[in-house]
């Protein structure tokens, strides 16, 4: 038995897909400035079946916050109130960015001068296209193949194949044992590769042909082209901003789920060190979607720990992390 992927923009069409049954590409997350509205479609059709080697999910949905952000702006302008003066704010793991557009929006009307950086980790995916064989491996930066692709087939190399898919379940284990004895070998990533943007988009590395695939939703990846103050940045959730900043909202990350207490605790350090004093910390976890229900804190960063100034549904899973983190 056999399945067939989607390979190509063309091959991507409604009795394709279901003829075909197996994965798309990843090569096709590109979209174009200003995004087609197909291009859009398939991103997001797209974005339901990665799967990346740690283990969290990357699940984000248009409108899961839009009554959230309201209640967050009813806390923010108690304490910074709305006007012309700078506010920079921070939203981090935002996976493909969609909703953080949607709080950019919210909170420029209140605030016409916001600074808005939203980040993750995993910002874009690698094409190493090998012309050589016409094989392709998608890899994440730091090298861990998640996808391999050889016309007509696209297989997922971070899940097993099921033993019905025979043929499939054969060239997964040559796709394995020709990476780990050969490609890794010869792959090398251009050091300046960290951002969307920084150090281009593609680059020749024989044997490879390396290009970035965003996985940032092509209607973010447009704002942040065209938008002063909207920026989007790498970086871990662990690690303390260079500049601190007025606001941070932590979404669906420090999650007990993902995460032992003791790098809870590290979390809320770094959190703790990326804000000015006075600055409000939001974090929360979605536990209902349709209509969307968030277990949730907020909290006001003092000159020894935390204020909590809002609990919703009991309360956000970070609060006996970040009690412990007073200085
Ligand atoms: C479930 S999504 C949350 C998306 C969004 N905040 C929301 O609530 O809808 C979790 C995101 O965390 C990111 N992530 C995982 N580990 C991270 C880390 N150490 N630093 C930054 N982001 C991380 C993943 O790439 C993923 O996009």
């Amino acid at each position: 038995m056999v399945k067939w992927g989607i390979c190509t923009a063309a091959q991507d069409v409604a009795w394709r897909r279901m003829w075909r049954r197996g994965l798309v590409s990843c090569s096709l997350l590109r979209a174009g400035d200003p995004p087609a509205k197909e291009e859009i479609a398939r991103f997001e059709r797209l974005m339901k079946q990665i799967q990346l080697s740690n283990g969290v999910s990357r699940t984000t949905f248009r409108g899961r916050f839009s009554q959230w952000n309201e209640e967050i702006q009813q806390c923010l302008e108690q304490v910074f109130p709305p006007g012309p003066a700078p506010l920079d704010v921070a939203d981090w793991a935002v996976s493909n960015g969609i909703t953080a557009i949607e709080w950019f929006e919210r909170l420029r009307r209140s605030y016409p001068a916001v600074e808005f950086t939203a980040s993750d980790r995993t910002l874009y995916l690698i094409e190493a296209h090998l012309p050589e064989t016409a094989e392709t491996y998608i890899l994440e930066p730091g090298g861990t193949p998640v996808q391999y692709v050889r016309d007509p087939f696209v297989l997922s190399l971070t899940q097993p194949v099921r033993w019905v898919y025979w043929v499939n379940r054969r060239l997964w284990r040559r796709a394995w044992g020709n990476w780990r004895n050969r490609w890794s070998r010869e792959l090398r990533i251009p050091r300046g590769w960290s951002g969307l943007e920084e150090g281009g988009i593609s680059v020749e590395a024989p044997p490879f042909v390396l290009r970035k695939l965003p996985l940032v939703h092509p209607e973010v990846v447009h704002l942040m082209t065209h938008c002063r103050q909207f920026h989007i940045r790498r970086h871990s959730i662990f690690d303390a901003l260079p500049e601190p900043v007025n606001v941070i909202r932590t979404m669906n990350i420090f999650n007990r789920a993902y995460f032992s207490e003791d790098t809870l605790t590290e979390g809320a350090r770094a959190v703790w060190r990326s804000l000015r004093p006075g600055g409000i910390w939001i974090a929360g976890r979605t536990v209902k979607e349709n209509p969307p229900r968030h277990e949730a804190t907020i909290y006001r960063r003092q000159e020894r720990g935390w204020e909590i100034r809002k609990r919703v549904e009991g309360g956000s899973e970070t609060e006996a992390a970040a009690m412990r983190v007073t200085g």
